[in-house]
């Protein structure tokens, strides 16, 4: 490759081809190609492979003294949780999510917890300082008390680096990645090789000065982190911010932590005050469901108890099914997988006699959430049943199990947690897997065991 030379680098896979092509040669990606500039010759290309290069130092691991995990609290408790107990000295957390869904809200607000007794540098790429100071007021920040909270509008990478080694705070936020610029690239902010450029010298910095650093990273319309894939192999968090636009739930996801379990979640609401901490979102999420037994009961609703990381959750599953009007039925899933619920259908037809060829079938997680576990397999076949025979189910009722193909009720993990978590929220029917079923009774619920769909399908016709 001649030095000098304009590459083309596929924002889906990082990959670099000579010419523009339509589609990606590597990942076979569409449109993904983009004009990028050459690395110039203090870059990695222009490096020569000489052999007369120091050895790396190598020792042996017995005397590596393994690095104590000091956490430092962000100062909102849901926020910790997801980040597995706090953040970690020179640990990089990136942040991503849909536009307005609240990501600079949540860390600013982080920000002015930790500013009352660490020093915390906020750097906006998108926002001038006046916009920052505004959306603090807004907030409730009160900016007088806090000499520790420092902000920053820049996106040149190199004067934030030199603000962060001048300043030394101890942790610095950079709302967006993408809004970086390191003039020696000569590309646009927001392409492939200035993301990964500012993203990897801002980790140098962090790893080196011990400083915790949170990225916020732009998504794509299909919701994934955009900019190269190796963002996320670069930091050592990466959490999502996922939730309803026109609800108030947020939730923040990890999908990757080096320092911490993931798919722990943590639970907001957004308020005319900023986000708050939700420490009981089982209620949450069923508020508009009502344990009210005055409150009309509905075909196709069954209560979930699902699982996410450490924590119980009860989430509400709606199914409408109606006759369809259409040679091809439609399937449509919120919050589930679509393709669960094929497969689930199938199930239904073939081992319970349940047909659903000729209807649309629309399935919902309330509140935003989004569901993965297979565990939730019993409790969207329950809330489909249920709307197809026009019964309701029993109002306090919640269920849990994956379903096998031969229509097997299978065992989901943490089982007895979740069992509390419903008797405690005052459910009193559990349609749970035969192998979960507790040996000790659990106060106040009744335990149905099943095996097979056809028992489990058998609630709705006792009930
Ligand atoms: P924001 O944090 O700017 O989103 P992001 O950085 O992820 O793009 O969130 C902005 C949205 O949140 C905006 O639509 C208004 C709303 N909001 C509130 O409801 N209450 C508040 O106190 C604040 C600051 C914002
Ligand atoms: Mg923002």
């Amino acid at each position: 490759m001649s030095r000098g030379a304009t590459r083309y680098v596929c924002s889906a896979c990082g990959a670099s081809s000579a010419k523009w092509q339509g589609q990606c040669p590597h990942c076979s990606a569409w449109n993904t190609l983009t004009e990028s500039a050459p690395l110039g010759p203090a870059g990695a290309a222009g490096r020569s492979r000489s052999g007369l290069a120091p050895a790396a130092e190598v020792t042996a691991l017995s005397e590596v003294q393994a690095d104590r995990l000091a956490r430092l609290s962000s100062g909102i408790e849901e926020f910790d949780r997801v980040l597995g107990g706090g953040l970690v000295d020179g640990g990089v957390v990136l942040i991503g999510g849909d536009p307005g869904i609240g990501k600079s809200t949540l860390l600013l607000q982080a920000l002015a917890a930790l500013a009352r007794d660490a020093r915390a540098l906020y750097v906006s790429g998108e926002e001038s300082v006046g916009q920052v100071a505004l959306r603090a007021q807004r907030l409730g920040i009160d900016a007088r008390t806090l000499p520790q909270l420092l902000i920053a509008s820049e996106i040149d990478l190199d004067r934030i680096v030199a603000a962060v080694e001048r300043e030394r705070p101890r942790v610095v936020v950079v709302d967006s990645i993408q809004t970086l610029y390191a003039p020696q690239l000569g590309s646009a902010p927001g392409s492939v090789s200035q993301v990964r450029e500012c993203a990897a010298a801002l980790t140098r910095l962090a790893k080196q000065s011990g400083v915790v650093l949170v990225l916020v990273g732009h998504v794509t319309k299909e919701g994934a982190l955009a900019g190269p894939r190796v963002l996320e192999h670069m930091v050592d968090t990466v959490l999502y911010f996922e939730g309803d636009s026109h609800s108030s739930f947020r939730l923040v996801r990890a999908i990757k932590n080096r320092y911490g379990a993931v798919n722990e979640i943590g639970v907001f609401a957004m308020t005319d005050r900023g986000l708050r901490g939700v420490a009981n979102p089982s209620a949450l999420f069923l508020s508009q469901r009502g344990l009210d037994p005055r409150s009309a009961l509905v075909p196709g609703s069954c209560v979930l108890a699902t699982q996410e990381g450490t924590r119980p959750l009860l989430v509400e599953i709606q199914a409408l099914v109606d006759a369809a009007h259409v040679p091809n039925p439609r399937r449509l899933c919120v919050g589930l997988e679509p393709q669960r619920l094929a497969m689930l259908l199938a199930v239904l037809s073939r081992h319970a006699g349940v047909v659903t060829f000729d209807q649309d079938v629309f399935v919902n997680a309330v509140g935003g959430v989004r569901i993965e576990e297979p565990a939730a397999d019993l409790a969207v076949l329950l809330a489909v049943s249920s709307s197809l025979r026009d019964r309701p189910l029993d109002r306090g009722l919640v269920a849990y199990g994956e379903v096998g193909l031969a229509g097997e009720v299978r065992p989901a993990p943490r089982g007895q947690e979740r069992l509390r978590e419903a008797a405690k929220l005052g459910f009193s029917k559990a349609v749970i897997p035969r192998a979960n079923a507790p040996r000790q009774p659990t106060e106040g619920l009744e335990i149905i065991a099943v095996e097979r769909v056809e028992e489990a399908l058998a609630v709705l016709r006792s009930g």
